[in-house]
């Protein structure tokens, strides 16, 4: 007998999920394989923990505070002259990187790619990952500095976004500057908290969410990678923001005035019903509310000014020092469970396309790292300048919005 098998079949035992195994002797030879790595990689005692708190309420009640921010426009030219030179000297010392979470599918705007190679229908038309190449291929001409790029995949699409790069020749950019990690994924389950599976037999896992950056950053030698370098300073921004600025240095140059380890560059929430996350403390630690949590209460306060109280909103372009990324990556973040329809095989080996939602997915998000930072700094942006997210396939957070956004900014 297979010591493999033997090894997964007890720990199936132990946690109650014999059923994993079912169809082990009609797989190929080399799912058969995939199928024992995966028992024996994943951790069945966390998906047990997370299992049995499901449904328990959280009774940790944390109080809930506006944030300070500095703001750009407001910035006088000497304070603009002072951090835009703290910050290029950063860039020019070859001590920046920017990584961009690539992990996700363009399943919602009708794309079947990864996301990044969505084409914005520009003319000339270029993808999402092709105008981030441009952006940095300005860095190099003006700083004389190839930026290293890290981009994280998932399992799901890595293969598809690295031939795209290879396939474009890098965009000419530098292929030695660009790196690829892909993130981790963690089990989907149902609502017995049995795991589901595959079509093909396979246990169904899902990207474990954007929190699981840190974790990955360490997993794939990224971290010391970087450290290599010596890198102090790391961006990491979306794939789905055409106008994410992959440098910034009036951010990079606050972070080093104010000694801080993270700056969070926020937006003007347009409206209290925006779908966007909004900075805030909580306990006194800087952190997010994101919209799907926030009360309607809270998104409409005031302050003195008339403006939201509560409206900083986070767009995912954050700085790092690289002491923040170590120590938010020591501590697994907590994870958010949300109930998401899932095609899985039944036990009878029939592939079932649910109707209605069927299992459970669980997602880390990056900016619960930041409550365990020291000191982090709001750096208000301008959104003509920064934000133009393609989210949807029509209407708000659209293609269609995001190019004319994208072309009103460039003047193209
Ligand atoms: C996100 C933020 C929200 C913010 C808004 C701005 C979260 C939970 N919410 O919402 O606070 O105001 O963007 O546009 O992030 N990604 C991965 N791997 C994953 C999951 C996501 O790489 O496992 C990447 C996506 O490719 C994308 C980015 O993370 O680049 C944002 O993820 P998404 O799930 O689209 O977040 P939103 O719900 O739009």
């Amino acid at each position: 007998m297979n010591p493999k098998y033997e090894q997964a079949e007890q720990i199936l035992n132990k946690y109650n999920q014999q059923h994993a195994l079912k169809f082990y002797d009609n797989l190929e030879s080399t799912k058969k394989e995939e199928l024992l790595n995966q028992i024996l990689s994943i951790d069945f005692e966390q998906l047990k923990n997370l299992y049995d708190n499901i449904n328990k309420i959280e009774h940790k009640q944390s109080e809930i505070t506006p944030i300070e921010y500095t703001d750009k426009s407001k910035m006088t030219q000497d304070e603009k002259k002072y951090y835009l030179e703290k910050g290029s000297n950063v860039i020019k010392q070859n001590k920046y990187a920017v990584v961009t979470m690539a992990g996700g599918q363009g399943t919602r705007l009708g794309h079947s790619g990864p996301k990044g190679t969505f084409m914005l229908g520009l003319n000339p038309d270029k993808s999402l990952f092709e105008i981030f190449c441009d952006k940095l291929k300005k860095i190099k001409k003006q700083y004389g500095v190839i930026i290293p790029w890290y981009i994280m995949t998932s399992k799901e699409n890595n293969k598809e976004t690295v031939n795209f790069f290879e396939k474009n020749n890098y965009f000419n950019y530098s292929k030695e500057a660009i790196k690829f990690f892909i993130q981790e994924e963690i089990p989907m389950i149902d609502k017995q908290g049995k795991v589901i599976l595959t079509e093909h037999g396979l246990i169904k896992q899902a990207a474990n969410g954007h929190g699981g950056i840190f974790e990955s950053m360490f997993k794939n030698g990224i971290v010391d990678d970087m450290k290599k370098k010596n890198i102090e300073w790391i961006f990491i921004g979306p794939v789905d923001n055409p106008l994410v600025q992959m440098t910034d240095e009036l951010m990079l140059g606050l972070a080093i005035d104010k000694k801080a380890m993270a700056v969070g560059k926020s937006i003007v929430k347009s409206n209290p019903e925006e779908k966007v996350g909004v900075f805030c403390k909580k306990n006194n630690n800087p952190s997010v509310v994101e919209y799907t949590e926030i009360t309607k209460e809270m998104a409409e306060m005031k302050d003195k000014n008339g403006e939201l109280l509560y409206g900083e909103s986070h767009i995912n372009c954050n700085l790092f020092s690289i002491r923040a990324i170590e120590k938010i990556g020591a501590e697994q973040l907590p994870y958010h469970t949300a109930f998401k329809k899932a095609v899985y095989m039944n036990e009878d080996g029939k592939v079932i396309k649910p109707e209605e939602p069927n299992c459970y997915k669980f997602e880390t998000f990056i900016f619960d790292g930041f409550e365990k930072l020291d000191n982090m700094q709001i750096l208000r942006g301008i959104r003509e300048e920064e934000f133009a997210p393609v989210k949807n396939k029509e209407g708000v957070d659209s293609p269609e919005t995001a190019r004319k956004l994208y072309k009103s900014y460039y003047n193209c």
